[in-house]
C-alpha cells in the first residue's frame, strides 16, 4: 500500500517488486535460458543495414537506424518520441513559465532541473491493475552554463545569483506522470511533486553516521548533511524507494586539499590539489574547503530517496561505501537478502557488491526502510580462468585493521578505496551501469572505456590497452544466488568498429555497419530479457550518441541494433521501460554539449529561436500502441 496522502481522491496502491516484476518477466526458468546462452564471440564481416534489416537470429523486429549526427533526436520507423519534461518545465505548482533569459534561483527550485541522467519509473496500480500512471525520479547529474545563460559564462564566471541557479539546476526531480492519447504528461497536481536540491536536509545512516570524520560546522554530530548533487545514476528497491548515486562530487568543492586532515582520502578520491573552477564554494561555506575541510566526506554516497512522499528525509546509506557511484543495480536474492551491485566510475576503479543481512519484508514496506544499514560490501577480483570472486570489505578481516588505518568499519566505508586496494581486488575500465537480467539473472556490466590502460596493463576483465572504446560483461552467480562469493564471468561484446582492425572489438557475426557502439553506460532489460545499451562518447568519432539493443541468448546474443540516436552533443541515459513495455523511456542529457547559448549546435527539443537546447525526458513508443522492440 502507498503510506501516503498522495492523492486523495483515488486510492493508489505503490505496486511492490513482485507485481512490478509480474508485469515485467514473463518467468522463464533461468536454467533453460541460460542453456541456449553459449554463443561464441567473433569480430564480424560486417552486413549493410541497407539491404538487411533484420538480421534472422535477432529478436528485434524495429529497421535499425543509421549512425549519423544532427540536430533531431531519431527514432526508428513506426516509432515516435514525446518529450515528457525537460529543464524549466514546472515540477512544483506554483513554478513560473522558463524564461532561459531572465532565469532565478527561486524559478529553478520550482522547476526541473538541468541535465537529467537516470530515471526511476514506478508504476502505479489502481486495484491491483497497471494505470498508466507512474511516478518519475529523475536525476540532475551537472549543469552547461555556456549553454544555460546568456552571453554563455564558463563555471567560474557565474555571478552569485546565477550560481544559486546553478545549484538548484542539481539534485532530483520527482513527478507523476499519466498517460493519455497525446503521451505522458505531468500530472500538475500531483502530491508527489518534489524537487531535491544541493540543500535540502537529509541524513547519514550505517556505520559513517555519527562517525568523528565526518563532523563539520554544518554538522556538528555527523549525523546530518545537506543536499546531494552529481547524482548520475541509480536503482529502485523492492519496496517502491529510490536509490541515487552521488558520482563526481570532488569538482564541486572549492579550495586547496594540501594539508587538510583528510588530504590522503582526497588524493585516493581523485581530487586535484587545488580546485577552483565551480563557485559554489565561494558563496557557499560547505562547499568551501578552508571553512568545512570535512564536506567532502559528506558527498560521494548512495542515498535513498522515497518517492511516494514528498515530506520525507533522504538518507544516504553509508554501509554501500563511498566513492564515485555511477548507480545501484537492485536485485532481490532468492533467499530475500537484497544485493545491489555498483561501479565506481573512473579509470582502474572498482566493481562493489552489497548484501543485506536481513530479508526483503514483502507484507511490511516500513520494516525495509533500514534494510540497506547492515550487510556485507565486498569488491571484486576477476581471475584469469573466468572466475569472480568477492572480496568482504569487513573491519577487522585480512588487512582491513589499525595497521593500515582502519579503525572500524565506518572507516572503511570512508576510505572505500584505500580498502579495496588491500583485497587483490581488479582495476576496471571505468564501470558505469550494473544491472540485473529478470530472465537470466544473470548481471551485465557496462565499461565505458579507460585510454590509459597499457599493454602490460591488459587483463582477462580488461583485455585492451588503450580501450577508448569501452565493452560489457556479462558475471554469472553459481545458482543463481547472488550472494555466493565466486561467480562465472565471460565477456559480452568489446565495443568499437568490428570493421577497423586496430579496435579489436568483438560482436556477433552479424552486427551491420550502423549496430556497433562505443562507451556503453547504461543499461536496462525488456520483459524478454533483452539489453538496451546508451552510450556516452561517440561524438569524438562523428556520430550521435544512442541506444544500441540486443538479445543476449540464443541465436542474436550480443548482435547489436541501433534505435535510438540522441542530437548532437547530447548523451542518452536512464532507459527505463513502462511494465507492458509499450514505452521506453529516457533521458537526453546535455544536448548541444560543446557550444553556446547563443550559437547552439541544436536548439532540440523546441526549436525557438530564443530558447538555448533543453535537455528533456522522452517517451519512445510504437505509433501502432505495440510492444517497443517486437
Ligand atoms: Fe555520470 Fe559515470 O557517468
Ligand atoms: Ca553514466
Ligand atoms: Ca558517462
Amino acid at each position: 500500500m502507498c503510506p501516503t496522502n498522495y492523492d486523495s481522491a483515488s486510492p493508489i496502491d505503490a505496486p511492490t517488486f513482485e507485481q512490478i516484476l509480474t508485469l515485467h518477466v514473463p518467468r522463464r526458468q533461468v536454467l533453460q535460458v541460460l542453456g541456449v546462452a553459449a554463443l561464441s564471440l567473433r569480430a564480424p564481416g560486417l552486413r549493410s543495414a541497407a539491404t538487411e534489416s533484420v538480421y534472422p537470429g535477432s529478436s528485434l523486429g524495429f529497421k535499425e537506424l543509421r549512425r549519423g549526427l544532427d540536430e533531431q533526436l531519431h527514432v526508428p520507423a513506426g516509432y515516435r518520441a514525446q518529450v515528457v519534461i525537460r529543464w524549466g518545465d514546472p515540477v512544483l505548482p506554483n513554478a513560473p513559465a522558463f524564461d532561459p533569459t531572465r532565469q532565478t534561483a527561486d524559478a529553478q527550485q520550482l522547476q526541473f532541473g538541468y541535465n537529467n541522467d537516470y530515471l526511476a519509473f514506478l508504476p502505479v496500480a489502481v486495484g491491483g491493475v497497471a494505470s498508466g500512471r507512474g511516478v518519475l525520479v529523475v536525476n540532475h547529474e551537472y549543469t552547461n552554463p555556456r549553454l544555460m545563460f546568456p552571453r554563455s559564462p564558463a563555471y567560474h564566471q557565474l555571478s552569485a545569483e546565477q550560481t544559486a541557479v546553478d545549484i538548484m539546476a542539481h539534485g532530483m526531480s520527482i513527478v507523476e506522470i499519466r498517460q493519455n492519447a497525446g503521451g505522458w504528461k505531468r500530472v500538475p497536481e500531483s502530491r508527489v511533486s518534489r524537487r531535491i536540491t544541493p540543500l535540502t536536509r537529509m541524513r547519514f545512516s550505517g556505520p559513517a553516521a555519527g562517525h568523528d570524520r565526518m563532523r563539520t560546522v554544518y554538522s556538528r554530530h555527523g549525523l546530518q548533511t545537506q543536499g546531494t548533487f552529481a547524482n548520475c545514476a541509480g536503482g529502485v528497491t523492492p519496496w517502491g524507494t529510490v536509490l541515487t548515486a552521488e558520482e563526481n562530487v570532488q569538482q564541486y568543492f572549492y579550495g586547496d586539499i594540501r594539508g587538510l586532515a583528510e588530504e590522503e582520502n582526497y588524493r585516493r578520491f581523485g581530487f586535484r590539489p587545488v580546485t577552483l573552477e565551480l563557485n559554489w564554494g565561494r558563496y557557499y561555506h560547505q562547499w568551501n574547503l578552508a571553512e568545512n575541510p570535512n564536506a567532502p566526506l559528506h558527498a560521494g554516497w548512495i542515498v535513498e530517496v522515497d518517492p511516494y512522499d514528498s515530506m520525507s528525509t533522504p538518507v544516504k546509506r553509508t554501509a554501500l561505501g563511498r566513492c564515485r557511484h555511477e548507480g545501484c543495480g537492485v536485485w532481490r536474492n532468492q533467499d530475500g537478502r537484497i544485493v545491489c551491485y555498483m561501479g565506481d566510475d573512473q579509470e582502474y576503479e572498482y566493481i562493489y557488491r552489497f548484501v543485506t543481512r536481513n530479508r526483503y519484508r514483502p507484507d511490511n514496506r516500513a520494516a525495509n526502510f533500514d534494510l540497506l544499514d547492515e550487510g556485507e560490501l565486498s569488491v571484486a577480483e576477476f581471475t584469469p580462468d573466468g572466475k569472480l570472486v568477492w572480496h568482504p570489505l569487513v573491519y577487522g578481516l585480512g588487512p582491513l585493521v589499525k595497521n593500515n588505518g582502519f579503525n572500524n568499519q565506518g572507516d572503511v566505508v570512508i576510505d572505500l578505496r584505500k580498502a579495496a586496494d588491500l583485497m587483490n581486488a581488479t582495476r576496471m575500465d571505468r564501470p558505469e551501469g550494473m544491472e540485473v537480467n529478470p530472465v537470466t539473472g544473470t548481471v551485465f556490466v557496462m565499461l565505458t572505456g579507460n585510454a590509459m590502460r597499457q599493454r602490460a596493463e591488459q587483463d582477462a576483465a580488461n583485455p585492451r590497452s588503450r580501450n577508448h572504446f569501452g565493452h560489457v560483461l556479462e558475471l554469472t552467480p553459481p545458482g543463481g544466488d547472488h550472494s555466493a562469493s565466486i561467480y562465472d564471468w565471460e565477456l559480452f561484446i568489446l565495443a568499437g568498429d568490428p570493421n577497423t582492425a586496430p579496435h579489436r572489438a568483438q560482436y556477433h557475426e552479424g552486427t551491420t555497419e550502423h549496430g556497433w557502439l562505443v562507451n556503453p553506460d547504461n543499461c536496462t532489460f525488456d520483459n524478454r530479457g533483452r539489453l538496451w545499451m546508451t552510450t556516452d562518447g561517440a561524438n569524438v568519432l562523428g556520430f550521435a550518441d544512442g541506444i544500441w539493443a540486443c538479445d543476449v541468448f540464443g541465436a542474436g546474443r550480443a548482435l547489436t541494433r541501433h534505435f535510438l540516436r540522441a542530437p548532437i552533443g547530447g548523451e542518452v541515459s536512464g532507459p527505463r521501460f513502462s511494465p507492458d513495455n509499450a514505452t521506453l523511456f529516457c533521458s537526453i542529457q546535455h544536448p548541444a554539449e560543446g557550444s553556446t547559448f547563443d550559437f547552439p549546435a541544436t536548439r532540440w527539443p523546441d526549436f525557438r529561436s530564443n530558447h538555448p537546447p533543453r535537455p528533456a525526458v522522452v517517451a519512445i513508443a510504437r505509433r501502432d500502441g505495440g510492444v517497443v522492440g517486437s
